[in-house]
């Protein structure tokens, strides 16, 4: 470790070198990441595509005639990649997925197991009118029953729509009406902190305010024998089709295998639309590649499948290498701080993947609770969401992976599909708080205003310059690249990702967080200006304005809403609950201010503009700098007393 005696920006020139014994066996070695580049691009690609099995050979790795296409001509279905070939090699007693319930239940599904479900619920699917191409929105907690219903949607070749289980009603009903998705399968419920939450009344009341009907299946999770309401069990259809055989649907690679919403710079959810060769392709490498992953290894993507993370690295790509995947339907802290602690001891997992809300939130609660227990199983850790500290990334390292572990600082987005930008964790060095370069295949640059590249120093806007072949099917199509911000700058193909970054003089890059109006939280990715909308809603709010913030001592992101009352209302805690309660509803828990400060105005250009970047620092407790560019940069002091806290 040179220079890391040295503060401010010395410390980023900082390597820590991966141990050799992990380099010896990872599955990706310096001679195997110079074949891939040598490949050339897009030939490269062609390596991804062998982890998987094709029905039939593709005619090329891509194509662009307009359109851009990733293995066109191949043909193949995601389930049976994910689940049916490790059967059919024999792997059918080992273990697909490992669940963690509530209090200490747990689950235990072989690929064997998980096979005749996913065909007793396909064949169930069918049975309720499902053909190929229409769109089943999944609306489920942390249960098997979530990649379960992926997968059987898969096999038949119908596009899932997973929408986290944290949104509201109204949230669930858009995203019903903008898939135009007729069948829905829910829960009953959900227990958070030990306490039931209801998810089938959010449910029934969003499929009454869409116009089309929707056909409901409900597992029952809270014990209630038959739901309420309208549905069929879940238990009933899968007992119904025991022993069906579901013959796979061979997909067209740039077919659709699921859609996602999520959050972009406008009010809107946005669609992102995946394809089954290229994402699927995609994520096998870089589970491979990047997580180090093989059939013998328990993975453990912390993350909801309700977000583009569980569906990448909880769910395709482990089990298309065959890996065991855990999840968890709980959060980390319930009913004790050492609950993650103790689910990697109980499952000896080898890869933890986390983002780093959480580290900082288990650097609070104490590195006794890691110590307490044997975490030697560990061999490589990750991170995911938003920008790692040093500081965060050191502990990590030292209290989780026993300062031996190599850590991968992973970049990438639900456009991006899987993981671009990171060091390859058996051959590059890594570089505490930086991603690394980008992944062999991917190129990527930080460029002016003007579309220039910057020089190693500068900061700028992160672009990656080439097609790479997880990435969601409307930035294929020229059509949208208008849309989707991606352009040709003087023939040269961009995709714009919203990010700030800054290279360094060894060509690292470091991320320096959204230029835009999107904010990441705990792996969450929400729209601040659909937040705001919100609450601009609520009778008596004038304005708002909400960012991320945290302080140091309690270690914890939070969504901060600056909210200023129109005249003669008064910012009280009843309005305070007004602005949270229609969140909630419009949205979700999820997206709920835990602070909401009051104020008589919010700091603005001369131009009326509101500045974020003043309330973030306020919300952090940073320095505001120079303020004088405001027309009323008094505020600003006065925001500063009147913070909710
Ligand atoms: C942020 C989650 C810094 C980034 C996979 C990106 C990161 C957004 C990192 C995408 C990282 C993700 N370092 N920032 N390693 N990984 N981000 O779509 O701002 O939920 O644009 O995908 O998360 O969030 P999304």
């Amino acid at each position: 470790m040179a220079d890391s005696s040295e503060d401010g920006p010395r410390r980023e020139r900082e390597w820590v070198d991966p141990p050799e014994r992990f380099a010896e066996a990872a599955n990706v070695t310096a001679a195997d990441r110079e074949a891939f580049e040598r490949a050339g691009w897009p030939g490269c690609w062609e390596r991804a595509a062998e982890m998987l099995a094709w029905d039939d050979p593709y005619d090329a790795v891509y194509d662009d005639a307009g359109t851009v296409r990733w293995f066109p001509g191949g043909r193949l279905n995601a389930a049976y990649n994910c689940v049916d070939r490790h059967v059919e090699a024999g792997r059918g007693e080992e273990v697909a997925i490992r669940w963690e319930g509530k209090l200490d239940e747990t689950r235990t599904h072989t690929y064997r197991e998980l096979a005749e479900e996913v065909n007793a619920f396909a064949a169930a699917l069918r049975e309720l009118g499902v053909g190929e191409g229409d769109v089943v929105t999944l609306y489920l907690p942390m249960l098997p029953e979530l990649p379960i219903a992926m997968l059987a949607c898969a096999r038949i070749g119908a596009p899932h729509s997973v929408v986290f289980a944290g949104f509201s009603a109204d949230a669930l009903a858009t995203r019903l009406d903008g898939a135009d998705s007729g069948f829905l399968v829910t829960a009953d419920g959900y227990y958070r902190r030990g306490t039931a939450l209801d998810l089938k009344r959010r449910a029934d009341n969003a499929c009454a305010s869409v116009d089309h009907a929707v056909e409901q299946v409900v597992v029952n999770r809270l014990g209630d024998e038959r739901p309420a309401g309208d549905g069929r069990a879940y238990a009933d259809l899968v007992a119904d089709h025991e022993g069906a055989a579901v013959e796979p649907a061979s997909r067209d690679a740039t077919d659709l295998l699921f859609l996602i919403y999520t959050s972009g710079t406008t009010g809107e959810p946005t669609l992102v639309r995946h394809t089954t060769g290229g994402y699927l392709a995609h994520v096998a490498w870089t589970s491979h590649a990047v997580l180090d992953l093989g059939p013998d290894d328990t993975h453990w993507c912390s993350a909801d499948v309700g977000w583009i993370t569980g569906h990448s690295y909880a769910v395709y790509g482990p089990l298309a290498l065959g890996a065991t995947t855990v999840l968890y339907e709980g959060t980390p802290d319930h009913p004790e701080t050492d609950r993650i602690w103790r689910i990697i001891e109980r499952n000896d997992v080898d890869v933890f993947y986390t983002a780093p809300a959480s580290i900082r939130a288990f650097m609070k609660w104490g590195e006794e609770h890691p110590e307490r227990h044997d975490l030697s199983s560990l061999r490589l850790l990750g991170s995911v969401g938003e920008p790692i500290d040093e500081t965060a990334w050191h502990w990590y390292r030292d209290h989780v992976g026993d300062g031996e572990c190599p850590v991968v600082d992973t970049w990438w987005q639900t456009e991006t599909g899987g993981i671009v930008l990171s060091t390859l964790p058996g051959v590059d060095r890594m570089r505490p708080g930086a991603v690394g370069k980008s992944l062999p295949g991917i190129e990527a640059a930080v460029v002016g205003p003007g579309g220039e590249r910057l020089p190693a120093g500068e900061s700028g806007r992160l672009v990656l310059t080439r097609p790479w072949p997880g990435m969601a099917r409307s930035l294929c199509e020229a059509s949208d690249w208008g849309a989707r911000r991606t352009r040709t700058v003087d023939g040269e193909w961009r995709y714009d990702t919203g990010d700030n970054a800054v290279r360094d003089e060894d060509g690292y890059l470091h991320l320096l967080g959204r230029a835009d109006d999107v904010l990441t939280l705990s792996g969450r990715r929400l729209s601040t200006t659909e937040i705001e909308s919100t609450i601009v809603g609520v009778e008596g709010v004038a304005e708002a304005a909400v960012v991320v913030g945290s302080d140091d001592a309690r270690r914890e992101s939070e969504i901060h809403a600056f909210v200023s009352p129109e005249a003669n209302v008064a910012g009280d805690g009843a309005l305070r609950e007004r602005v949270r309660a229609a969140v909630a509803e419009t949205i979700g828990t999820v997206a709920v201010p835990d602070v909401v400060t009051f104020a008589p105005s919010l700091p603005k250009t001369r131009s009326g503009k509101v500045v974020r970047r003043y309330l973030a620092a306020i919300a952090n407790g940073e320095d505001l700098g120079d303020t004088s560019a405001l027309r009323n940069p008094e505020v600003v002091g006065e925001l500063e007393s009147l913070l909710d806290r």
